[in-house]
């Protein structure tokens, strides 16, 4: 038990979250300190640059551009990290642990990096790793994991977990405008970053489903080999076709286990129109799991943003300072089971989509099914709507029943080559997840 009225706090980075962090710690003081019957106070705040204007009054002499104003200042209790990228936050995050400060962390690139490493050296030092504003914002993911479906052994997980292409996806859908016209509006309104490669190709996504998929699977998930495929190559006729199908277009970050193997994947999906996920609309993240004891449960909310982030990390240092006060850390233990593996994406089984420029004449449809059939793979429907009767072209929808990514991505390419086709217009995966009834 720790008798010392005060828990000081050094913040690192004071960006949108950072600022929010500070704001929030001080207007809710008194609570906070009801809460913990502790006054936490913020001593320092690590920033690159001390004369910018901040989007929080902040007295100067709480700034510093020397990291080790916090990590060598004993009566630092708990550090703040809200720098972002794996350089120079995985090293101070570090050394905080090595010093015996409690971390709290918004950061996915080190925890999707460098997590179980810190948890370990957080368990050596008798101190205390949170992270829960490292996924999908205020959504209460991390904790979910680790301590309210811990009973659960956790099968699949669906999630919806970047808002940039959430925005992206959901506004071509509704107003059947090209991509690049709607990222550029969404980089004018603050919606998506000026390089927004992270979100589009699904980087962003396949750190945040490392983090939740090693704490769901309790195996240690490399980011770096988790198979990613982003949302560019999406075209206003994909999102028509999803809808006459009965799905909408989202994308998805899916993680499966079975028998000590698991999926792991982010890519474009079509999910049906009638699933929970279908309807998670906008910047809003949504993850769906399904576990063993509590059947399917869907977590729902904002994904970033200054307000919902900080709600998460204050939250995890009231956490961290019950723990202080009550003289206990790592209540709640790292496992893992490296004995599980991933399975190569080429293994994965599921439905596909393909849509097709071809020759508008008899047997060019028999063509492209006898390439499907030497693949095994087994067609489920056709849709032929548009034609170009100057070009005597027709444009084809194909939906396949389960069958190996290998053979699909095998059969695309024959039936790419083929003389009486085109192009090759469009290719997504269809993941029946979830409907409801
Ligand atoms: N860029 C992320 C998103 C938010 O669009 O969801 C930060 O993780």
């Amino acid at each position: 038990m720790s008798n010392e009225k005060t828990i000081n706090i050094g913040l690192m980075g004071l960006g949108v979250v950072g600022s929010g962090v500070l704001r929030i710690i001080r207007e809710k003081a008194r609570v906070l300190a009801m809460e913990t019957d502790r006054d936490l106070r913020v001593k320092k705040i690590l920033v690159r640059d001390r004369e910018k204007a901040r989007g929080v009054d902040v007295e100067p002499a709480l700034l510093t551009c020397d990291p080790g104003d916090i990590l060598d200042d004993s009566s630092i209790h708990i550090v703040i990290e809200l720098i972002g990228g794996v350089e120079p936050a995985y090293t101070y995050a570090k050394r905080a642990i090595l010093a015996g400060k409690h971390l709290v962390t918004g950061n996915k690139d080190v925890m999707a990096n460098h997590g179980p490493e810190l948890l370990r050296l957080a368990n050596e030092q008798n101190v205390d790793v949170y992270f829960e504003a490292s996924v999908g914002g205020g959504i209460p993911l991390i904790g979910s994991f680790r301590s309210d479906l811990v009973a659960n052994e956790i099968h699949e997980i669906y999630a919806i977990i970047n808002g940039t292409t959430n925005y992206i996806l959901t506004r071509m859908s509704r107003e059947g405008a090209a991509l690049a016209d709607v990222l550029a509006e969404a980089q004018r309104l603050g919606f998506a970053e000026a390089d927004p490669t992270k979100d589009v190709e699904g980087i962003d996504a396949a750190y945040k489903l490392a983090i939740l998929t090693s704490l769901a699977f309790r195996t240690q998930v490399d980011p770096a080999a988790i198979y990613h495929e982003g949302i560019m190559q999406l075209e206003p006729a994909d999102f028509r076709y999803a809808q006459d199908l009965g799905y909408v277009i989202k994308l998805l970050a899916l993680a499966r286990q079975d028998n000590g193997r698991y999926e792991a994947a982010v890519h474009p999906a079509l999910v049906p129109q009638s699933a929970p996920l279908a309807s998670v609309d906008g910047v809003y993240n949504a993850v769906y799991v399904v576990g063993d004891l509590v059947g399917n449960v869907m977590f729902y909310g904002r994904g970033a943003g200054s307000e919902p982030t900080a709600s998460a990390i204050v939250a995890d240092v009231i956490d961290v300072a019950h723990n202080i006060i009550c003289g206990v850390t790592n209540r709640i233990p790292y496992s893992i089971d490296a004995s599980k593996s991933l399975k190569p994406m080429d293994a994965v089984e599921t439905r596909f989509y393909f849509r097709l420029w071809a020759a508008d004449r008899p047997g060019v449809l028999a063509k492209i099914a006898t390439v499907c059939g030497t693949h095994s793979i087994s067609i489920a429907s056709v849709i032929q709507k548009e034609a170009d009767p100057v070009n005597q072209t027709a444009e084809l929808v194909f939906t396949t029943h389960d069958a190996y990514e290998r053979a699909m991505q095998a059969a695309v390419q024959d039936i790419a080559a083929l003389d009486v086709v085109t192009r090759v217009a469009g290719f997504l995966r269809i993941v029946d997840v979830g409907e409801s009834v």
